[in-house]
């Protein structure tokens, strides 16, 4: 099979076979193939498209590209979540617990952030001790014991989506649902869980714009997942402003345990519990999607979800001390106050520029390998709704750098949107696919 064939019949809008797609990964995933030549044929997918059954095919051949996890020695269905990424997304650290608490096991793989959104391994980083690394056999130890585990992805997992996305990530080709569909979910396969949910974010802070785009997406990761004999659900969830009221690592974690004892932020709370009802039905734990709401509510109210974030964090290493407001995570030297200077509604929060302004802060990454500052971010205190007086705080920068301080108070302001007269506020969930 020759490549420069495989490119120009997907340039000239041909169907790749199944046999095509496989040479493809393999040289993807050995080296064999040199990038030019993948950045060709990305190129060409880009504005040829992919028909579903080369997208399954391609999610299939990539997830097969290397290490595949193998969870059947943990008793239960195991479930899983993935986010298409937003700012201010703490959902998994809220999630796990509360699923692990109906007796679902989740064992969880989750990557470090890159760009305006937070990684979810990042955020169990900036607990003191907490390890993310984890021998196999302690993994599935952890998952059966505990019902709850979370793993930094392991290095040997879809090594052809790895070179792919890198690729992409310079080529001006990671716009297109085909691709970014099978990146997604070959990692979700390989990762070995039989019932995945995906949470697909929609609006400015998001990769999908539009409903349209991620409504498609979603439809795309469902098709290449039951394709693969997974059982999937998705949920379209609002990113025109950022989840909650925390953006950046330890106060992410604050707030994701603020949740766990029923004091978090209610569009945090409606969406966690919604995306646990999703894993729990999938994890067969509930006949229907009310039965599993009224379980995940119960795990909440009852302190359950708590009990297990903590065995969780414990078995891990992670030192926490509940005691303190803190929680004993670590906080930045300056807390500056952005105050209202005039009485106004609250029309809009902007999430791309929320989460660019604690990137400045230091809280993510530009670049792979950056270091992060877990203590710094941003605390929005008004949220779009909101009537505000002169002289309310908007918002509190966290920051141990005064120069990037100013950078963010900046970006912060010009996130802010005001008007005279009152703002509806928008559904959190758009739609839920099942
Ligand atoms: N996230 C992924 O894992 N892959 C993509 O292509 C885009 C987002």
């Amino acid at each position: 099979m020759k490549m420069p064939y495989i490119i120009e019949k997907k340039r000239d809008g041909k169907d790749l076979s199944r046999e095509e797609i496989e040479f493809l990964v393999r040289g993807i995933a050995d080296g064999t193939i040199p990038d030019y030549q993948i950045s060709a044929w990305a190129m060409a997918v880009y504005f040829r498209g992919m028909n579903p059954r080369e997208t399954r095919d391609l999610a299939l051949a990539m997830a097969y590209s290397g290490e595949v996890i193998e969870l059947s020695a943990v008793e239960g269905v195991k479930v899983d979540k993935h986010s298409t990424g937003g700012v201010g997304d703490k959902t998994t650290l809220v999630v796990i617990p509360l699923v692990a608490a109906t007796g679902v096991p989740v064992a969880k793989m989750s990557g470090r952030g890159l760009g305006h959104t937070g990684g979810t391994i990042d955020k169990f980083e900036s607990i003191t001790g907490f390890k993310v690394e984890m021998a196999y056999p302690a993994f599935l130890q952890q998952v059966s014991q505990i019902k709850a585990a979370v793993v930094s992805q392991s290095g040997n997992l879809v090594p052809a989506d790895k070179r792919l996305y890198a690729i992409r990530d310079v080529t001006a080709t990671i716009d297109s649902i085909p691709l970014i569909a099978s990146s997604v979910m070959s990692k979700k396969i390989a990762s070995g869980a039989e019932g995945i949910v995906l949470d697909v974010k929609v609006g400015s802070g998001a990769f999908m714009k539009s409903y349209e785009k991620a409504s498609q997406l979603a439809k795309t990761m469902i098709d290449i997942g039951r394709g693969a004999g997974r059982k999937v659900a998705a949920l379209l969830s609002n990113m025109d402003q950022p989840l909650g009221n925390a953006v950046g690592n330890a106060l992410e974690v604050k707030e994701a345990i603020d949740t766990l004892q029923g004091q978090g932020p209610p569009d945090l709370e409606e969406l966690s519990l919604e995306l646990a009802a999703q894993m729990i039905v999938l994890g067969e734990k509930a006949a229907s999607i009310n039965d599993a709401r009224d379980l995940a509510r119960a795990a909440l109210k009852s302190g359950l979800g708590l009990v297990s974030w903590k065995q969780m964090v414990e078995t891990q290493g992670g030192e926490l001390n509940y005691s303190l407001p803190s929680y004993g995570l670590p906080e930045a030297a300056i807390k500056e106050r952005i105050l209202a200077d005039k009485r106004a509604y609250i029309e809009n929060l902007d999430a791309l520029k929320i989460g660019q302004a604690a990137m400045l802060l230091g809280a993510g990454r530009e670049r792979l390998g950056d270091i992060i500052d877990y203590a710094v971010g941003i605390e929005l205190l008004k949220k779009p709704g909101d009537l505000v007086e002169a002289g309310d705080t908007l918002a509190i920068i966290h920051a141990n750098d005064p120069g990037r301080l100013e950078m963010a108070r900046k970006i912060l302001l010009d996130a802010y949107h005001f008007s005279d007269e009152a703002v509806e506020k928008k559904p959190l969930i758009i739609e839920t696919i099942s």
